[in-house]
Protein backbone atom coordinates (compact mmCIF):
# COMPACT_ATOMS: atom_id res chain seq x y z
CA UNK A 1 0.00 0.00 0.00
CA UNK A 2 0.91 3.21 -0.41
CA UNK A 3 2.58 4.78 2.59
CA UNK A 4 0.75 8.05 2.36
CA UNK A 5 -2.12 6.06 3.20
CA UNK A 6 -3.01 4.69 6.45
CA UNK A 7 -0.46 7.62 7.96
CA UNK A 8 -0.19 10.45 10.14
CA UNK A 9 2.54 13.24 8.77
CA UNK A 10 3.90 15.72 10.33
CA UNK A 11 3.79 18.23 7.56
CA UNK A 12 2.26 21.84 7.00
CA UNK A 13 -1.82 21.38 5.60
CA UNK A 14 -1.08 24.51 3.53
CA UNK A 15 1.01 22.27 1.42
CA UNK A 16 -1.32 18.80 1.23
CA UNK A 17 -1.53 19.23 -2.73
CA UNK A 18 2.39 18.97 -3.01
CA UNK A 19 1.99 15.24 -0.05
CA UNK A 20 -0.66 14.02 -2.29
CA UNK A 21 -0.09 14.82 -5.37
CA UNK A 22 -3.43 12.92 -7.48
CA UNK A 23 -6.96 13.43 -6.61
CA UNK A 24 -7.24 10.11 -4.13
CA UNK A 25 -9.52 11.28 -1.18
CA UNK A 26 -12.95 10.63 -0.81
CA UNK A 27 -13.89 12.92 2.13
CA UNK A 28 -11.86 15.28 4.21
CA UNK A 29 -13.32 15.68 7.98
CA UNK A 30 -11.57 18.40 10.29
CA UNK A 31 -12.12 20.99 12.92
CA UNK A 32 -9.65 23.52 11.88
CA UNK A 33 -7.55 25.63 14.36
CA UNK A 34 -9.83 28.49 15.69
CA UNK A 35 -8.43 32.18 14.90
CA UNK A 36 -6.57 33.97 18.35
CA UNK A 37 -7.57 31.36 20.24
CA UNK A 38 -5.05 28.49 21.33
CA UNK A 39 -0.99 28.12 21.33
CA UNK A 40 -0.48 24.76 20.13
CA UNK A 41 3.14 25.24 20.62
CA UNK A 42 4.64 26.12 17.25
CA UNK A 43 5.74 28.91 14.78
CA UNK A 44 3.84 27.16 11.14
CA UNK A 45 0.20 27.17 13.27
CA UNK A 46 -2.50 28.98 11.72
CA UNK A 47 -4.63 30.84 13.80
CA UNK A 48 -2.29 31.83 16.59
CA UNK A 49 -0.21 35.33 16.11
CA UNK A 50 -1.62 36.16 12.84
CA UNK A 51 -3.98 38.71 12.01
CA UNK A 52 -7.49 37.57 10.87
CA UNK A 53 -7.04 38.77 7.00
CA UNK A 54 -3.90 36.33 7.55
CA UNK A 55 -5.84 33.19 9.15
CA UNK A 56 -8.48 33.20 6.66
CA UNK A 57 -6.05 32.92 3.58
CA UNK A 58 -4.33 30.42 5.16
CA UNK A 59 -7.37 28.57 5.82
CA UNK A 60 -8.33 29.12 2.02
CA UNK A 61 -5.15 27.70 1.13
CA UNK A 62 -5.77 24.59 3.00
CA UNK A 63 -8.61 24.31 1.61
CA UNK A 64 -7.60 25.02 -1.96
CA UNK A 65 -4.90 22.18 -1.91
CA UNK A 66 -7.73 19.89 -0.14
CA UNK A 67 -10.25 20.39 -3.33
CA UNK A 68 -6.68 19.71 -5.41
CA UNK A 69 -6.62 16.08 -3.92
CA UNK A 70 -10.31 15.42 -3.73
CA UNK A 71 -12.23 12.56 -6.05
CA UNK A 72 -15.34 14.48 -7.91
CA UNK A 73 -17.42 12.20 -5.68
CA UNK A 74 -15.72 13.86 -2.51
CA UNK A 75 -17.02 15.95 0.08
CA UNK A 76 -15.19 18.09 2.92
CA UNK A 77 -16.80 18.36 6.52
CA UNK A 78 -15.38 21.54 8.14
CA UNK A 79 -16.39 21.33 12.30
CA UNK A 80 -16.36 25.05 13.53
CA UNK A 81 -17.82 27.36 15.90
CA UNK A 82 -18.05 30.69 16.11
CA UNK A 83 -15.89 32.99 18.58
CA UNK A 84 -16.15 36.73 20.48
CA UNK A 85 -13.85 39.31 20.42
CA UNK A 86 -14.05 42.28 22.43
CA UNK A 87 -17.47 40.91 23.55
CA UNK A 88 -18.64 41.31 19.87
CA UNK A 89 -19.29 37.81 17.68
CA UNK A 90 -16.79 36.86 14.74
CA UNK A 91 -18.75 34.77 12.20
CA UNK A 92 -16.13 32.75 11.74
CA UNK A 93 -18.03 29.47 10.12
CA UNK A 94 -19.66 31.63 7.57
CA UNK A 95 -16.11 33.80 6.63
CA UNK A 96 -15.05 30.15 6.68
CA UNK A 97 -17.09 28.67 4.33
CA UNK A 98 -16.78 32.01 2.16
CA UNK A 99 -13.11 31.35 1.41
CA UNK A 100 -13.57 27.52 0.99
CA UNK A 101 -16.68 28.14 -1.86
CA UNK A 102 -13.91 30.91 -3.33
CA UNK A 103 -11.41 27.56 -3.83
CA UNK A 104 -13.73 25.89 -5.54
CA UNK A 105 -16.32 23.60 -3.41
CA UNK A 106 -20.01 23.73 -3.25
CA UNK A 107 -21.68 24.71 0.31
CA UNK A 108 -24.09 21.56 0.29
CA UNK A 109 -25.31 21.40 4.23
CA UNK A 110 -25.33 23.46 7.86
CA UNK A 111 -25.82 21.05 10.71
CA UNK A 112 -25.83 21.88 14.05
CA UNK A 113 -23.58 20.16 16.34
CA UNK A 114 -25.63 20.17 19.52
CA UNK A 115 -23.06 19.63 22.70
CA UNK A 116 -23.57 19.10 26.11
CA UNK A 117 -21.37 21.48 27.36
CA UNK A 118 -18.47 23.28 26.21
CA UNK A 119 -16.29 26.58 27.53
CA UNK A 120 -16.50 29.17 28.49
CA UNK A 121 -19.96 28.08 30.19
CA UNK A 122 -21.43 31.80 30.64
CA UNK A 123 -20.40 35.61 30.77
CA UNK A 124 -22.24 38.34 31.20
CA UNK A 125 -25.11 39.03 28.84
CA UNK A 126 -24.46 36.01 26.55
CA UNK A 127 -26.07 32.34 26.48
CA UNK A 128 -24.48 29.47 26.98
CA UNK A 129 -22.15 28.23 23.85
CA UNK A 130 -24.11 24.92 23.68
CA UNK A 131 -23.49 24.34 19.57
CA UNK A 132 -20.88 24.17 16.26
CA UNK A 133 -21.53 24.32 13.13
CA UNK A 134 -20.65 21.06 10.89
CA UNK A 135 -20.27 23.09 6.89
CA UNK A 136 -20.22 20.53 4.59
CA UNK A 137 -19.15 20.98 0.79
CA UNK A 138 -18.90 18.37 -2.33
CA UNK A 139 -16.47 19.05 -4.96
CA UNK A 140 -19.30 18.41 -7.96
CA UNK A 141 -22.94 17.46 -8.14
CA UNK A 142 -22.31 13.75 -7.89
CA UNK A 143 -21.04 13.48 -4.25
CA UNK A 144 -21.02 10.05 -1.97
CA UNK A 145 -23.62 10.77 0.59
CA UNK A 146 -25.74 7.76 2.02
CA UNK A 147 -28.21 9.08 3.86
CA UNK A 148 -30.22 5.60 4.37
CA UNK A 149 -27.79 4.08 5.94
CA UNK A 150 -28.41 7.02 8.91
CA UNK A 151 -31.74 6.63 9.15
CA UNK A 152 -33.28 5.96 12.49
CA UNK A 153 -35.56 3.47 12.34
CA UNK A 154 -35.84 2.35 15.55
CA UNK A 155 -38.20 5.55 16.36
CA UNK A 156 -40.97 3.20 15.38
CA UNK A 157 -44.10 3.47 17.35
CA UNK A 158 -47.05 1.50 17.23
CA UNK A 159 -48.61 4.17 14.50
CA UNK A 160 -45.74 2.32 11.98
CA UNK A 161 -47.86 -0.56 11.85
CA UNK A 162 -51.14 0.98 11.72
CA UNK A 163 -49.94 3.48 9.28
CA UNK A 164 -47.05 1.83 7.30
CA UNK A 165 -47.83 4.05 4.34
CA UNK A 166 -47.14 7.36 6.05
CA UNK A 167 -43.45 6.67 6.70
CA UNK A 168 -39.98 6.07 4.47
CA UNK A 169 -39.68 2.32 4.84
CA UNK A 170 -35.78 2.93 5.46
CA UNK A 171 -36.59 4.95 8.69
CA UNK A 172 -37.22 8.45 9.50
CA UNK A 173 -34.53 11.00 7.64
CA UNK A 174 -32.36 12.36 9.70
CA UNK A 175 -32.42 16.29 10.62
CA UNK A 176 -29.77 18.98 10.24
CA UNK A 177 -29.54 18.91 14.36
CA UNK A 178 -27.03 16.34 15.78
CA UNK A 179 -26.57 15.81 19.32
CA UNK A 180 -23.29 14.67 20.69
CA UNK A 181 -21.95 15.49 24.11
CA UNK A 182 -18.25 16.35 23.62
CA UNK A 183 -15.53 13.99 25.16
CA UNK A 184 -14.75 15.23 28.36
CA UNK A 185 -10.99 15.89 29.43
CA UNK A 186 -9.19 12.71 30.07
CA UNK A 187 -12.07 10.18 28.60
CA UNK A 188 -11.47 10.31 25.15
CA UNK A 189 -8.75 7.26 24.60
CA UNK A 190 -8.80 6.29 27.74
CA UNK A 191 -5.42 8.46 28.50
CA UNK A 192 -4.03 8.24 25.47
CA UNK A 193 -4.68 11.69 24.51
CA UNK A 194 -4.56 14.61 26.47
CA UNK A 195 -5.98 17.81 23.36
CA UNK A 196 -7.79 20.69 23.66
CA UNK A 197 -10.80 19.94 21.40
CA UNK A 198 -11.56 16.00 20.78
CA UNK A 199 -14.35 15.54 18.59
CA UNK A 200 -16.46 12.83 19.34
CA UNK A 201 -15.78 9.15 17.56
CA UNK A 202 -19.84 8.61 17.16
CA UNK A 203 -20.30 12.39 15.69
CA UNK A 204 -17.24 11.17 13.25
CA UNK A 205 -18.46 7.42 12.21
CA UNK A 206 -21.64 9.85 11.24
CA UNK A 207 -19.94 11.48 8.87
CA UNK A 208 -17.87 8.85 7.78
CA UNK A 209 -21.02 6.26 7.32
CA UNK A 210 -22.57 9.19 5.46
CA UNK A 211 -20.40 10.13 2.98
CA UNK A 212 -17.63 6.82 2.53
CA UNK A 213 -17.80 3.63 1.79
CA UNK A 214 -15.09 0.58 3.11
CA UNK A 215 -11.10 1.23 1.73
CA UNK A 216 -12.30 5.22 0.71
CA UNK A 217 -9.34 7.48 1.53
CA UNK A 218 -10.45 10.13 4.58
CA UNK A 219 -8.10 12.96 4.76
CA UNK A 220 -7.86 15.10 7.89
CA UNK A 221 -5.45 17.98 7.58
CA UNK A 222 -5.38 19.33 11.15
CA UNK A 223 -5.61 16.18 12.88
CA UNK A 224 -4.69 16.87 16.41
CA UNK A 225 -5.49 14.08 18.65
CA UNK A 226 -6.58 11.94 15.57
CA UNK A 227 -10.44 11.30 16.47
CA UNK A 228 -11.20 11.43 12.67
CA UNK A 229 -8.23 9.27 11.11
CA UNK A 230 -8.49 6.65 14.27
CA UNK A 231 -12.53 6.34 13.30
CA UNK A 232 -11.41 5.99 9.46
CA UNK A 233 -9.19 2.91 10.46
CA UNK A 234 -11.78 1.54 13.13
CA UNK A 235 -14.48 1.31 9.99
CA UNK A 236 -11.77 -0.33 7.37
CA UNK A 237 -11.39 2.97 5.32
CA UNK A 238 -7.87 4.39 4.83
CA UNK A 239 -6.69 7.62 6.00
CA UNK A 240 -4.29 10.32 6.26
CA UNK A 241 -3.25 13.05 8.27
CA UNK A 242 -1.29 16.25 8.75
CA UNK A 243 -0.47 17.47 11.84
CA UNK A 244 2.76 19.68 12.86
CA UNK A 245 2.60 18.87 16.42
CA UNK A 246 4.69 16.02 17.23
CA UNK A 247 3.59 14.96 20.84
CA UNK A 248 -0.06 14.56 19.05
CA UNK A 249 1.43 12.71 16.35
CA UNK A 250 3.00 10.17 18.79
CA UNK A 251 -0.21 9.76 21.02
CA UNK A 252 -2.12 9.13 18.29
CA UNK A 253 -0.18 6.23 17.52
CA UNK A 254 0.14 5.07 20.76
CA UNK A 255 -3.84 5.25 21.00
CA UNK A 256 -4.39 3.31 17.80
CA UNK A 257 -2.26 0.88 18.72
CA UNK A 258 -3.73 0.06 22.04
CA UNK A 259 -7.46 0.50 21.02
CA UNK A 260 -8.26 -0.30 16.89
CA UNK A 261 -8.78 -4.22 17.79
CA UNK A 262 -11.43 -3.61 19.65
CA UNK A 263 -12.99 -0.61 18.27
CA UNK A 264 -13.23 -2.75 14.61
CA UNK A 265 -14.67 -5.45 16.67
CA UNK A 266 -17.45 -2.64 18.11
CA UNK A 267 -17.48 -1.44 14.32
CA UNK A 268 -18.69 -5.21 12.74
CA UNK A 269 -21.13 -5.28 15.20
CA UNK A 270 -22.64 -1.93 14.65
CA UNK A 271 -22.61 -3.29 10.85
CA UNK A 272 -25.44 -5.25 11.59
CA UNK A 273 -27.83 -2.58 12.66
CA UNK A 274 -28.26 -1.88 8.38
CA UNK A 275 -29.24 -5.51 8.62
CA UNK A 276 -32.02 -5.07 10.80
CA UNK A 277 -32.84 -1.79 9.18
CA UNK A 278 -33.25 -3.87 5.69
CA UNK A 279 -35.31 -6.63 7.82
CA UNK A 280 -37.59 -3.42 8.76
CA UNK A 281 -37.91 -2.46 5.65
CA UNK A 282 -39.45 -5.49 4.31
CA UNK A 283 -42.02 -5.23 6.90
CA UNK A 284 -43.07 -1.73 6.17
CA UNK A 285 -43.49 -2.55 2.46
CA UNK A 286 -45.25 -6.04 3.61
CA UNK A 287 -47.59 -3.81 5.93
CA UNK A 288 -48.41 -1.60 3.41
CA UNK A 289 -49.14 -4.44 0.78
CA UNK A 290 -51.72 -5.57 3.05
CA UNK A 291 -53.32 -2.79 4.21
CA UNK A 292 -53.87 -1.70 0.66
CA UNK A 293 -56.03 -5.00 0.31
CA UNK A 294 -57.78 -3.86 3.23
CA UNK A 295 -58.94 0.00 2.57
CA UNK A 296 -59.73 -1.59 -1.27
CA UNK A 297 -62.26 -3.79 -0.04
CA UNK A 298 -63.44 -1.07 2.26
CA UNK A 299 -63.88 1.35 -0.19
CA UNK A 300 -65.63 -1.19 -2.82
CA UNK A 301 -68.08 -1.88 0.52
CA UNK A 302 -68.80 1.68 0.82
CA UNK A 303 -70.08 1.81 -3.05
CA UNK A 304 -72.37 -1.09 -1.96
CA UNK A 305 -70.95 -3.84 -4.08
CA UNK A 306 -71.10 -6.88 -2.99
CA UNK A 307 -69.49 -9.23 -5.50
CA UNK A 308 -66.05 -8.92 -4.15
CA UNK A 309 -65.29 -11.99 -1.60
CA UNK A 310 -61.53 -12.50 -1.26
CA UNK A 311 -58.26 -10.79 -1.90
CA UNK A 312 -55.21 -12.72 -2.20
CA UNK A 313 -51.88 -10.33 -1.95
CA UNK A 314 -48.72 -11.62 -3.17
CA UNK A 315 -45.06 -9.80 -4.22
CA UNK A 316 -44.31 -9.35 -7.68
CA UNK A 317 -41.07 -10.24 -9.48
CA UNK A 318 -42.40 -7.25 -11.77
CA UNK A 319 -40.15 -4.10 -12.04
CA UNK A 320 -42.22 -1.29 -10.36
CA UNK A 321 -43.61 0.61 -13.89
CA UNK A 322 -45.63 3.20 -11.77
CA UNK A 323 -43.70 6.89 -10.89
CA UNK A 324 -42.62 6.98 -6.95
CA UNK A 325 -43.78 3.61 -6.03
CA UNK A 326 -41.92 1.78 -3.96
CA UNK A 327 -43.00 -2.00 -4.69
CA UNK A 328 -45.02 -4.26 -7.03
CA UNK A 329 -47.55 -6.07 -5.48
CA UNK A 330 -50.19 -8.83 -7.53
CA UNK A 331 -53.62 -8.38 -5.91
CA UNK A 332 -55.91 -11.47 -7.57
CA UNK A 333 -59.76 -11.15 -6.57
CA UNK A 334 -62.27 -13.40 -6.13
CA UNK A 335 -65.65 -12.33 -7.63
CA UNK A 336 -69.27 -14.58 -6.79
CA UNK A 337 -69.42 -14.09 -11.02
CA UNK A 338 -66.94 -12.89 -13.58
CA UNK A 339 -69.75 -10.69 -15.54
CA UNK A 340 -69.68 -7.83 -13.47
CA UNK A 341 -65.30 -8.14 -13.69
CA UNK A 342 -65.50 -4.53 -16.20
CA UNK A 343 -67.56 -2.91 -14.02
CA UNK A 344 -65.67 -3.81 -10.70
CA UNK A 345 -62.65 -3.15 -12.53
CA UNK A 346 -63.50 0.40 -13.74
CA UNK A 347 -64.02 0.98 -9.50
CA UNK A 348 -60.93 -0.04 -8.81
CA UNK A 349 -58.67 1.88 -11.33
CA UNK A 350 -60.92 5.00 -9.86
CA UNK A 351 -59.81 4.35 -6.31
CA UNK A 352 -56.58 3.13 -6.77
CA UNK A 353 -55.77 6.38 -8.78
CA UNK A 354 -57.02 8.95 -5.55
CA UNK A 355 -55.40 9.24 -2.03
CA UNK A 356 -55.23 6.85 0.15
CA UNK A 357 -54.21 4.56 -1.98
CA UNK A 358 -52.88 6.63 -4.67
CA UNK A 359 -50.30 7.24 -1.89
CA UNK A 360 -49.06 3.71 -0.83
CA UNK A 361 -46.04 3.82 -3.13
CA UNK A 362 -47.27 0.32 -4.50
CA UNK A 363 -47.45 -0.66 -7.81
CA UNK A 364 -50.28 -3.00 -7.79
CA UNK A 365 -51.45 -5.77 -10.43
CA UNK A 366 -54.66 -6.74 -10.24
CA UNK A 367 -56.38 -9.81 -12.02
CA UNK A 368 -60.02 -11.55 -11.17
CA UNK A 369 -61.13 -14.93 -10.72
CA UNK A 370 -64.33 -16.68 -9.92
CA UNK A 371 -63.64 -20.05 -8.01
CA UNK A 372 -61.11 -20.39 -5.12
CA UNK A 373 -59.35 -23.18 -6.58
CA UNK A 374 -58.61 -20.32 -9.34
CA UNK A 375 -57.14 -18.16 -6.06
CA UNK A 376 -55.24 -20.97 -3.93
CA UNK A 377 -53.39 -23.40 -5.89
CA UNK A 378 -53.23 -27.16 -4.26
CA UNK A 379 -49.99 -27.10 -2.19
CA UNK A 380 -50.10 -23.43 -1.53
CA UNK A 381 -49.64 -22.34 2.18
CA UNK A 382 -51.41 -19.00 2.90
CA UNK A 383 -52.24 -16.58 6.00
CA UNK A 384 -55.77 -15.45 6.16
CA UNK A 385 -56.65 -11.56 7.37
CA UNK A 386 -59.61 -9.85 8.56
CA UNK A 387 -60.80 -6.69 7.25
CA UNK A 388 -59.84 -5.32 10.30
CA UNK A 389 -56.37 -5.83 11.26
CA UNK A 390 -53.47 -6.54 8.61
CA UNK A 391 -50.07 -6.57 10.82
CA UNK A 392 -51.34 -10.09 12.60
CA UNK A 393 -52.54 -13.12 10.72
CA UNK A 394 -55.34 -15.01 11.93
CA UNK A 395 -54.56 -18.29 10.99
CA UNK A 396 -52.04 -20.77 8.24
CA UNK A 397 -54.65 -21.84 5.78
CA UNK A 398 -54.82 -23.92 2.42
CA UNK A 399 -57.16 -25.09 0.08
CA UNK A 400 -58.64 -27.97 1.78
CA UNK A 401 -60.01 -25.74 4.79
CA UNK A 402 -63.20 -24.26 5.13
CA UNK A 403 -62.33 -20.35 4.84
CA UNK A 404 -64.81 -18.34 6.67
CA UNK A 405 -66.16 -14.92 5.91
CA UNK A 406 -63.98 -13.03 8.49
CA UNK A 407 -60.82 -14.27 6.07
CA UNK A 408 -61.04 -11.78 3.44
CA UNK A 409 -57.24 -10.96 3.01
CA UNK A 410 -55.32 -14.42 2.03
CA UNK A 411 -51.31 -14.05 1.44
CA UNK A 412 -48.29 -15.99 1.58
CA UNK A 413 -46.73 -13.04 3.72
CA UNK A 414 -46.70 -13.59 7.39
CA UNK A 415 -47.51 -10.89 9.51
CA UNK A 416 -47.69 -11.64 13.63
CA UNK A 417 -46.52 -8.06 15.16
CA UNK A 418 -47.63 -7.50 18.37
CA UNK A 419 -47.95 -3.67 18.81
CA UNK A 420 -47.42 -3.21 22.27
CA UNK A 421 -43.66 -4.83 21.87
CA UNK A 422 -43.11 -1.50 19.44
CA UNK A 423 -44.88 0.97 22.22
CA UNK A 424 -42.04 -0.07 24.37
CA UNK A 425 -39.57 1.38 22.09
C1 LIG B 1 -8.95 22.17 16.47
S1 LIG B 1 -7.53 21.18 16.44
C2 LIG B 1 -8.06 19.67 15.70
C3 LIG B 1 -8.70 18.74 16.66
C4 LIG B 1 -9.02 17.39 16.07
N1 LIG B 1 -10.14 17.47 15.19
C5 LIG B 1 -9.28 16.36 17.16
O1 LIG B 1 -10.33 15.69 17.16
O2 LIG B 1 -8.43 16.20 18.01
C6 LIG B 1 -6.52 21.91 15.22
C7 LIG B 1 -5.17 21.26 15.01
O3 LIG B 1 -4.57 21.87 13.86
C8 LIG B 1 -3.15 21.83 14.06
N2 LIG B 1 -2.52 22.80 13.14
C9 LIG B 1 -2.44 24.16 13.26
N3 LIG B 1 -1.78 24.70 12.19
C10 LIG B 1 -1.45 23.68 11.37
C11 LIG B 1 -0.80 23.57 10.12
N4 LIG B 1 -0.34 24.66 9.48
N5 LIG B 1 -0.65 22.34 9.55
C12 LIG B 1 -1.13 21.21 10.19
N6 LIG B 1 -1.73 21.24 11.39
C13 LIG B 1 -1.91 22.45 11.97
C14 LIG B 1 -2.99 22.13 15.54
O4 LIG B 1 -1.75 21.63 16.03
C15 LIG B 1 -4.19 21.42 16.16
O5 LIG B 1 -3.83 20.14 16.63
Amino acid sequence: MNDKLCNIHKYDARKIDKLIKEPIVDVTVTSPPYFDMKDYGYKEQIGFGQSYKEYLNDIGTVFKSVYACTKSTGSLWVIVDALRKDGEIVALPFDIANKIREAGWIFREIIIWEKDKTVPWTHKGQMRNSFEYILMFSKTDDYKFFIDKIRDYEVLKSWWIRYPERYNPKGKTPDGIWHYPIPTQGSWGKGYIRHFCPLPEDLVARILTLSTEENDVVLDPFSGSGTVLAKALNMNRRYIGTELNSEYISMFKNYIKNTNTEKQSEYEKEKKYLVNQMDFEKIILQLRALKYARILLKKIDDQDVRIVQKIKVEKSSEKCLKKNSVDCYKYTILLSTLKEKEKIEKIINALISKAPLSKFGIDALFSYVDKIDKLISPKEKLYSYSNKITHKFIRGINLDDRINEKEVILSPIKLDIDENEYKEL
